[in-house]
């Protein structure tokens, strides 16, 4: 096994502070005058520059397996693939410590935390002072986006986390291709810090999972800075993803004319070989991973659903006008409960080998197991806390195997319907954008707006039900905005505007549509079976966009006849799927109350297009 490379102190004066330093890979002066100051402050035993090798990627996993962070699969089921368990307070992104600081609250908005950004950077120098002792910090360049695409962009986050490398080595373009993207210099560079604030005395021993009770999840959107203190986990740590991808993208996004968005992108393809790119906003563990992933049913012979992305979507008009979207991922960080070789195939070939699990289930054979995996629970396996469980002693209890939160980390390139244009420097072009989220009530399965302002407003209006994606109460509605409550780096009432502006920009304007694979009836039960049969609404929809299928003209929108559905390979009676459809006028009017209740907050930066969007709905109804 190679050792991690490292090199004394004396030879490099950039990270001056550390006992062992890996020679610096870049030139760039900013990028090592940064690095020294860092390690100045967090004061870590060691600094490592990550080339993003192989080599270097099975060192660091052989350092986790020897310090317990990491459990070696069964290299016989599970090749290449590695199991962590987190600390029990650290398994979800942490909303409420989460900050946008910039310098003024109004620029953030009452959607997001804010804090006086003199006062954060005093408190963060506060936490970061010392917050490395005893542990390396490596030096993690990536690249969000295909390296040297004109769509992409670069930053280095700091690390103390070897956990966080390996995961970002999947989720992100790292290594010695983008120092040397950095050391062309033209590309700004977003610093990302990150500490799991554990620093360790010289007689302390580590644990598997270092991480503090106190978390700070901070934004600089001026600057475009990021500081994480505190958390190992997911989007908390993995800077390049809900914090860069989204937070400081969207503020990036806003003033240079794009969108950073919470959006999968898939590619449709008809038997005749037509491609058509959609991409679609669901919140958080609300199945954008299996519809990214969707294999069409029984009936839709010739047709091929292509993958490009399943959690974030850059969109940028082209020089003709048209919308084109990057995945600026390079893997999947999917949530494990409920993946299976039914619901989702692929994602369990894409998952199969080269793979990062945290917080799922070990079983006896050293193997992974999670809730809804198999039909059949395995006789025993240790759950995500490490304690023995059976299904006996689940269905006494309740206990879970895998927390709900459970996750993959799987490169995107094992997906078996990986789109061949996924790495496109010029990204793809998007034909339609679907919004949806999960509502037991009142959303039908499919509709579509009248035009680019009712779909913004249809988007701005959005509600789901909360999952364990994040830290709060699951199963209340809550208004997420294009998904992207929890992600939008400015004010909400901004990023609408921004929203209502770009057609100004296109000569062409994707179609909106908004569905809901939830809908239950009078019994709880869920009317839709979803999954591949979601085929026949993305049919539809692509129809649409392609100005080639029927609807009828309702209050909310465009909807589907019966006969406008390919019902073909499922027997789903018209009565049930009118049910399904049915749009209710009294629940409709609650609806728009509750569209009030994030409006009332954002009043005064409202674009006028949803005022008047929302009167005409009203005058609808
Ligand atoms: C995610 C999320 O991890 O949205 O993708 O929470
Ligand atoms: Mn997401």
């Amino acid at each position: 096994m190679t050792s991690i490379r490292t090199q004394t102190a004396d030879e490099n004066a950039a990270t001056a502070g550390a006992k062992n330093t890996s020679a610096p890979l870049s030139k760039n002066a900013h990028l090592l005058n940064w690095v020294e100051k860092m390690a100045n402050l967090t004061k870590p035993d060691a600094v490592h520059w990550v080339d993003g090798s192989p080599e270097e990627d099975e060192a660091l996993k052989a350092q986790m397996v020897a310090g317990g962070t990491f459990t070696k699969l069964n290299e016989e089921l599970w090749p290449g693939c590695y199991y962590a368990r987190s600390q029990p307070s650290d398994v979800a992104r942490v909303e409420e410590r989460t900050f946008i600081c910039s310098l003024s609250k109004d620029a953030a908005g009452p959607t997001n935390n804010w804090e006086e950004p003199y006062k954060m950077r005093r408190k963060l120098k506060e936490l970061f002072d010392g917050s490395m002792r005893g542990r390396t910090m490596y030096v993690l360049p990536f690249s969000m986006g295909p390296v040297g695409s004109p769509m992409s962009q670069i930053g280095v986050q700091l690390t103390d986390s070897p956990y966080v490398v390996v995961n970002m080595r999947i989720m992100a373009r790292i290594g010695l291709p983008v120092y040397a993207e950095i050391d062309k210099d033209y590309k700004r560079v977003v610093p990302c810090m990150h500490s799991v604030g554990a620093p360790l005395d010289p007689s302390q021993e580590d644990v598997p999972w270092p991480c503090n009770k106190e978390k700070y999840i901070v934004h600089f959107p001026e600057t475009r800075e990021i500081w994480s203190y505190g958390s190992g986990y997911g989007g908390n740590a993995l800077l390049g993803k809900k914090c860069f991808a989204l937070r400081i993208a969207s503020n990036i996004a806003r003033d240079e004319g794009w969108m950073a968005e919470h959006m999968l992108i898939v590619g449709v393809e008809n038997p005749e070989g037509e491609k058509t790119y959609v991409t679609a906003a669901f919140p958080s563990a609300c199945g954008k991973t299996n519809f990214a992933m969707l294999i069409p049913p029984a009936g839709f012979e010739g047709w091929k659903v292509w993958t490009v992305g399943d959690d974030i979507a850059w969109i940028k008009p082209d020089e003709k006008g048209r919308l084109r979207a990057i995945n600026p991922e390079a893997g999947f960080f999917g949530v494990a409960p409920g993946t299976s070789a039914k619901t989702n195939p692929n994602a369990m070939i894409a998952l199969s080998k080269n793979s990062i699990f945290t917080n799922v289930a070990l079983t006896p054979e050293g193997g992974v197991w999670w809730e809804g995996m198999t039909d059949e629970p395995p006789a025993e396996c240790m759950d995500w806390q490490g304690n023995r469980w059976t299904p006996e002693i689940a269905k006494e209890t309740g206990a879970k195997a895998a927390h709900p939160n459970a996750r993959f980390t799987a490169p995107a390139s094992q997906c078996p319907t990986i789109d061949p244009d996924w790495e496109n420097p010029s990204g793809v072009p998007i034909n339609a954008i679907i919004f949806g989220g999960r509502r037991a009530t009142t959303m039908p399965l499919v509709y579509q707006s009248f035009n680019w302002s009712s779909g913004v407003y249809i988007g701005a209006t959005m509600g789901s039900e909360m999952t364990a994606a994040a830290a709060g109460t699951i199963g209340k509605v809550r208004r997420d905005p294009m998904a992207m409550l929890p992600f939008c780096g400015y004010h909400m009432g901004d990023y609408f505007r921004h929203w209502i502006r770009m057609q100004r920009s296109l000569s062409e304007t994707p179609k909106i549509f908004h569905v809901n694979w939830f809908r239950k009836d009078a019994d709880g039960k869920f009317m839709w079976p979803g999954f591949s049969e979601n085929m026949r609404v993305l049919k539809w929809i692509v129809d649409r966009a392609r100005g080639r299928a029927l609807g009828k003209e309702t209050p909310i929108g465009w909807m589907p006849h019966y006969e406008d559905i390919e019902w073909n390979g499922l027997d789903f009676p018209k009565e049930k799927f009118d049910e399904l459809q049915a749009f209710d006028r009294a629940a409709w009017r609650e609806e728009v109350l509750g569209h009030e209740e994030l409006f009332l907050d954002l009043h005064d930066r409202l674009p006028p297009e949803t005022i008047y969007e929302r009167e005409l709905l009203i005058c609808r109804l």
